[in-house]
């Protein structure tokens, strides 16, 4: 686990332009880090940086792996969902245009890019570091194919914070939903989009507490995303539980 407080390095990727020398500079001038130029740089074990690609996008590497912001699968479900109405997420929150989303849990925000076709607004917040720069820098610049993809990514606000601290600080009903999608207790390897996040994210259990903090900041309902065998489910008699029972992943909705 990385803690916040480490002095993060900005590089590029080997023979940069100057555009990417700049770009690096500038982030790390941003986050409060330390430039370094990659022919000085050694990928030593336990070593990691974030590298400004050719593209100026911006990726962060460790010795054996890398974390690049990607939409995953948001435009399969949709045009799913369009199709058949089918979508567990969707069919969860039930997100409505005037919505004001809350997403505890961005990760690599395919589910807010999702949710935000349907709504005018998800707030999204990470608490790892990493995982926080690398959306929040790439989000609303990828070189999306689909149109909507690149609307909706317009409109989500992404927040570098622990959602247990920040539910303390909203007010009653200041969301219309309020969605947790934690890492599960009990994980799924072969969840190929959640394997890169996997050795820098951060590991919260949802407490009984939390969930009475998000019931309170939600106008309409709390949706929380794990696994049958998860914890979660001990907490609190859920209104409704929808998925499937051959992922085994299901969506617990509380209704206000
Ligand atoms: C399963 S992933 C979420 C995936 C996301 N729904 C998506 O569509 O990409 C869980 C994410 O929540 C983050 N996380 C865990 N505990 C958190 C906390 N207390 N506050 C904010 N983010 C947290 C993890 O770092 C991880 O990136």
């Amino acid at each position: 686990m990385v803690k916040n407080s480490t002095k993060w390095i900005f590089t590029t990727s080997h023979k940069p332009n100057k555009k990417q020398v700049e770009k690096a500079l500038q982030l790390a001038n941003k986050y409060g880090g330390v430039y370094l130029e990659r022919n000085k740089l050694r990928m030593n074990e336990g070593d990691f940086y974030f590298v400004i690609d050719k593209k100026l996008s911006l990726n962060f590497q460790w010795e054996d792996g890398k974390l690049f912001f990607h939409p995953s699968v948001s435009k399969i479900r949709l045009n799913n969902y369009l199709k058949n109405g089918i979508d567990h997420l969707i069919n969860a929150v039930s997100p409505k245009k005037n919505d004001i989303i809350l997403d505890l849990t961005l990760g690599l925000g395919s589910d807010a890019l999702l949710l935000s076709y349907f709504c005018e607004k998800v707030v999204g917040l990470e608490a790892s570091f990493p995982i926080y720069a690398v959306v929040a820098e790439n989000i609303t610049n990828y070189d999306y194919k689909e149109n909507w993809m690149k609307e909706a990514s317009k409109k989500i606000e992404v927040i570098n914070s622990d959602y247990k601290i920040f539910l303390d600080e909203q007010k009653e009903g200041s969301y219309d939903v309020v969605y947790c999608d934690p890492m599960f207790e009990n994980p799924q390897y072969k969840s190929s989009s959640i394997n890169p996040l996997r050795k820098f994210a951060r590991y919260d259990k949802i407490t009984r507490e939390d969930l009475e903090k998000m019931i309170k900041i939600a106008k309409k309902k709390v949706v929380i995303k794990a696994r049958s065998n998860d914890s979660v489910w001990d907490l609190y008699s859920f209104d409704k539980k929808i998925g499937s029972k051959k992922s085994g992943v299901f969506f617990g909705v509380i209704e206000k």
